[in-house]
């Protein structure tokens, strides 16, 4: 029996493996299985370590994961140091003070290249890190199809101009989604990955005490929230860089109490609760927050797509000895 079928007779998930099952061309599930057999093991043990450590960083690898994909594909650009050549990633406004987890890839990259040197793609090891910790966490789990490559280069301003900015419209957000092949549904799905983490004060401080000027809070929010975050982040620059709960109700567990949270006028970034606004969007939203198992059936579809956003495989790109630099 092969893995497909084995795969297919233990999971219930069968509808989301076969739709993911020819992703792309040139990305198979057995990629590694000759060459560094103990691949997903070595990863599940470096993220498990991790996560005893810190329950934060399933969060920050799952964020980690997107922002490399939204910039030149899911390459391993994101884990770029700046260069002589090109100012990476690391630095451009949505990521500068605030992704997280570099050391974790950097650690398993290590035993990895131990085990079976310059044989695993930092953009794998990060796709398959998200995958477990989001398991870690709580939530679903998806076969992640394997042989994508590292990039060559990585770009401060791509990425200034191509991840979504939470003071983004619905729309924009949309726009830069699509620009990577994701649709509306994507968009909601995707954003479910705020049922994790935290996020710092100025991300959404603007609608606690002066929304868009007119001296009053986003009348979006739920006045009790309202009073909350205003206690975590007072009306003075001090706070900027402190942090609040995504997900309030379940800060470390993915679940869909993200969705129930927007529901409840609870959701904590401007773009999460004006998923809301639209009655597309927001209809998405209501079935989420009702249907859990849906979330999670959902969710592991939409991260295999994610995952398969602008690739480099073949001969294309480099296996990197080490994520922070080209060889
Ligand atoms: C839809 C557009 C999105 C916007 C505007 C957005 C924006 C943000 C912002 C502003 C933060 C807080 C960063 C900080 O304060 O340092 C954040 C955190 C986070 N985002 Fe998103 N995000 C989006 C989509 C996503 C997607 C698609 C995922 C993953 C599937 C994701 C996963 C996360 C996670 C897990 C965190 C918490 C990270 C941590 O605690 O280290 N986000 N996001
Ligand atoms: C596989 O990796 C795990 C985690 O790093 C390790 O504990 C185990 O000994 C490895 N197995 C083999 C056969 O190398
Ligand atoms: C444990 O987590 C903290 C952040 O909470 C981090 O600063 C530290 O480096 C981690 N230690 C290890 C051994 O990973
Ligand atoms: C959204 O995109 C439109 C068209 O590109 C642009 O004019 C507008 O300023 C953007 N809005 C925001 C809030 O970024
Ligand atoms: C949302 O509000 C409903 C009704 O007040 C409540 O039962 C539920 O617990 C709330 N959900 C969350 C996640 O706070």
């Amino acid at each position: 029996m092969d893995h497909k079928t084995l795969f297919c007779l233990t999971i219930t998930s069968c509808l989301v493996f076969f739709s993911a099952s020819f992703p792309n061309g040139q990305l198979n599930y057995n990629f590694y299985d000759g060459s560094c057999p103990n691949l997903s093991m070595t990863v599940r043990w470096g993220v498990w370590a991790a996560f005893q450590n810190d329950t934060r960083i399933a969060a920050s690898l799952l964020r980690l994961h997107f922002h490399d994909c939204f910039v030149n594909g899911c390459d391993g650009s994101v884990l770029l140091d700046d260069t002589k050549d090109f100012k990476g990633e690391k630095n451009a406004l949505p990521n500068r003070n605030s992704v997280r987890g570099f050391e974790v890839i950097d650690s398993i990259k290590a035993e990895l290249e131990r085990a079976c040197p310059s044989t695993v793609s930092c953009a794998d090891i990060l796709t398959l890190a998200a995958r477990e910790a989001v398991g870690l966490s709580g939530g679903p789990y998806w076969p992640v199809p394997l042989g994508r490559r590292d990039g060559l280069t990585a770009s401060e301003k791509a990425a200034n101009e191509k991840l979504p900015s939470p003071f983004d419209a619905l729309e924009n957000i949309t726009a830069k989604f699509a620009a990577n092949g994701l649709d509306v549904k994507d968009v909601v799905v995707l954003s479910g990955g705020h049922t994790i983490g935290l996020a710092q004060c100025f991300t959404f401080k603007r609608r606690l005490f002066d929304f868009k000027g007119s001296g009053k809070p986003d009348p979006s929010l739920d006045s009790s929230v309202l009073s909350s975050l205003r206690s975590t982040c007072p009306n003075a620059d001090g706070s900027n860089t402190k942090l609040a709960p995504l997900d309030s109700q379940s800060t470390y567990s993915f679940d869909n109490l993200y969705y129930q949270n927007l529901v409840n006028k609870t959701g904590l970034l401007e773009s999460d609760q004006a998923l809301m606004d639209d009655p597309k969007t927001a209809a998405m939203v209501n079935s989420y927050s009702m249907y859990p198992f849906l979330f999670s059936q959902d969710f592991a579809a939409s991260m295999v797509k994610l995952g398969n956003v602008g690739l480099l495989t073949g001969k294309a790109g480099e296996i990197r000895k080490k994520c922070g630099s080209v060889n």
